[in-house]
């Protein structure tokens, strides 16, 4: 049977994760809680009312469902005010040239990603073309660490879940493939994602040869 590559979308194909986290920020502010970038690890990856839960927890705030729900709804219009303007150039250098290799070899790619704007955010950067399956925020119940997007996007190509080969840049994400069953290969700083099979800062570090070994595994 053949592979799935499964692509996370924030923070591995285009630069969002800056955006998600200036636009919690403004909500841990207004909340009068602490926010820092290493709070923010714990964010990435998790769904936008888990991220809130968790930002409250932090500073063990406790507020109505109504509070909740305006906070979400304004977190997410200031999120689409960065993200609306996104151009080709937003896309995460390397990333073009590993879905090309994958596509032009014939390889199923997918997309897990917990966003509910991750088909916007597709068609603005013009890659949506390259995707067999995208499996998206609007598409699942349990928020990564639990494996039900990745094992959903492997389902939709047709691969099993020990041919998937995942590209996380979130502990929950790497989490989420491992308990899947999944190669996790995590982008960005190895110490944060140490639970990760590979580890690459970027996708310029990610050479052909290293694609051919995963084909063939
Ligand atoms: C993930 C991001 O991809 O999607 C998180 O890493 C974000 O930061 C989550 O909270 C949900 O995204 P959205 O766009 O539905 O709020
Ligand atoms: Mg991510």
């Amino acid at each position: 049977s053949h592979k799935a590559f499964i692509f996370d979308l924030d923070g591995v194909i285009v630069d969002t994760a800056k955006y998600h986290f200036l636009a919690w920020q403004k909500i841990a502010n207004r909340l009068g809680i602490e926010f820092t970038h290493e709070h923010n690890e714990q964010l990435k990856g998790v769904s936008r009312i888990r991220s809130l839960d968790l930002i409250l927890s932090l500073g063990g705030k406790e507020i109505t469902q109504e509070e909740k729900d305006q906070y979400l709804l304004e977190k997410n219009e200031d999120y689409l005010e960065y993200i609306i303007n996104m151009k080709e150039d937003e896309i995460l250098e390397g990333v073009v040239p590993v879905l090309q290799y994958l596509k032009d070899n014939g390889q199923k790619i997918a997309l897990g990603s917990a966003s509910k704007n991750a088909r916007p955010i597709l068609e603005k950067v013009s890659i949506l073309h390259f995707f067999d399956a995208i499996v998206d925020g609007n598409d699942v119940t349990n928020a990564k660490p639990d494996p039900e997007v990745f094992l959903r996007a492997a389902q939709l190509v047709g691969a099993l879940a020990s041919d998937a080969i995942v590209f996380e840049d979130s502990v929950a994400g790497v989490q989420a493939a491992n308990i899947a069953g999944m190669i996790s290969i995590g982008i960005g700083d190895a110490k944060t994602l140490h639970e990760a099979q590979y580890n690459f800062n970027d996708f310029t570090e990610i050479h052909t040869d290293f694609l051919q070994t995963l084909v063939k595994k």
